[in-house]
């Protein structure tokens, strides 16, 4: 049932494409407009809402911080985004006109059952995004978008992650097209631009082996790893920290890249690995000031292996090693991003010889808080 491979997370990672294929299908009307059947909110109550609030734990987290990105990029709609733990015992400011968000690959997830519990108690509407059918999560929730991806099996989140990204970015949409906001004309461009995510998680699995490379040869070292990203990208690197902890069982960190001078780039020695996202080339600055960020640590003796669009010339010019991306917008692009560190975080636990499904000390859902 690993279908030819080592490991249920081999087999989910390599499955990412028809997973995130899946989280898109049927979501169009004839009309050409985004439909999510399973919501059951009316337009006129999304209408009404003026704050959104994302909870969640773990990978699901990161997910959410993606989220709040798109979110209030396409809707203009004040997003923050939680950790479950913190927010139920903070005394959380929420109301009737509160959307509470919450997302659970499980829908199990006691300290995430909890928030929604708090929240609805304030009557907050509340969505979840789960990939689970009938689980508690969804059950407690007024509505639930589920992801699709099939069963996740491996305790470290991959297929899970993505999807969740992925049907976040719909919820956006979705909100953007209901209140008529600005993006909500560009609804349609983003929409064909999601879905040809698939045939580019594709590529980067195509081409997926000098990571694999990559990482057999650092499985011989206990060295730290750094992750730095900066808007979407920051997430990303907080996701690719937490595979290379959960599973190799490694100190591995994520950091904005622009708080690097605030104090993390103490830590940077002479071949400290340091992964680095790099957003495309546009119209902001973000990818100049992370091009100056990779240009700081290697300086400093970092080894820099830097995730870039192909053909990004300038942050080629700082890497001792570059995980080719494919093109696409900066808010899409932690689709592909985090695919080649999920890979890498799976041969390095491989190669040291750990059980990569079952992770020490770790359950596939916490069900206690
Ligand atoms: C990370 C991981 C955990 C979960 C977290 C939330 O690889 O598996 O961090 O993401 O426990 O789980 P769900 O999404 O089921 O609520």
């Amino acid at each position: 049932e690993k279908q030819g491979h080592d490991w249920f997370m081999r087999k989910e990672i390599f499955e990412q494409p028809k997973a995130v294929a899946d989280t898109l299908l049927g979501r169009w009307s004839d009309r050409g407009e985004l439909v999510l059947d399973e919501l059951r909110i009316s337009p006129e109550e999304l209408r009404r809402i003026n704050k959104i609030v994302i909870v969640a734990c773990g990978s699901s987290f990161y997910a959410g911080m993606v989220a709040k990105y798109a979110i209030e990029h396409w809707t203009r709609v004040a997003c923050e985004v939680e950790l479950a733990s913190e927010f139920r015992y903070r005394d959380p400011i929420i109301d009737p006109m509160t959307l509470v968000v919450t997302i659970s690959q499980s829908g199990e997830t006691a300290d995430t059952l909890m928030a929604i519990r708090h929240a609805r108690e304030q009557q907050a509407r509340v969505i979840a995004i789960c990939n689970t059918n009938g689980a508690t999560i969804p059950r407690e929730s007024d509505a639930v978008i589920y992801t699709h991806a099939g069963p996740e099996i491996g305790v470290a989140s991959t297929k899970g992650f993505l999807t969740q990204v992925v049907a976040c970015y719909l919820l956006g949409l979705y909100l953007a097209q209901v209140r008529g906001m600005k993006y909500g004309d560009e609804v349609h461009a983003i929409v064909d631009e999601l879905n040809s995510m698939p045939d580019k998680i594709q590529a980067v699995l195509d081409g997926i082996e000098p990571v694999y490379k990559l990482a057999r040869k650092m499985a011989m070292s206990e060295d730290a790893v750094f992750f730095l990203g900066r808007h979407v990208g920051y997430p990303v690197a907080l996701e690719g920290a937490l595979k290379l902890k959960e599973i190799a069982y490694l100190h591995a960190e994520g950091f904005a890249a622009g708080e690097l001078k605030h104090g993390p780039i103490a830590v940077i020695e002479q071949d400290t690995p340091v992964f680095v996202v790099v957003p495309p080339e546009g119209r902001d600055q973000l990818h100049d000031k992370v091009v100056s960020n990779i240009e700081e640590i290697r300086a400093r003796g970092a080894r820099t292996i830097v995730l870039a669009e192909e053909g990004d010339a300038a942050a080629e010019s700082f890497a001792d090693m570059v995980i080719p991306l494919p093109k696409c917008s900066t808010l899409l692009q932690p689709l592909v991003a985090a695919v080649p560190l999920q890979a890498f975080a799976c041969e390095l636990a491989t190669a040291k010889g750990h059980d990569v499904d079952q992770p020490r000390n770790l359950a596939k859902s916490v069900t206690v808080e």
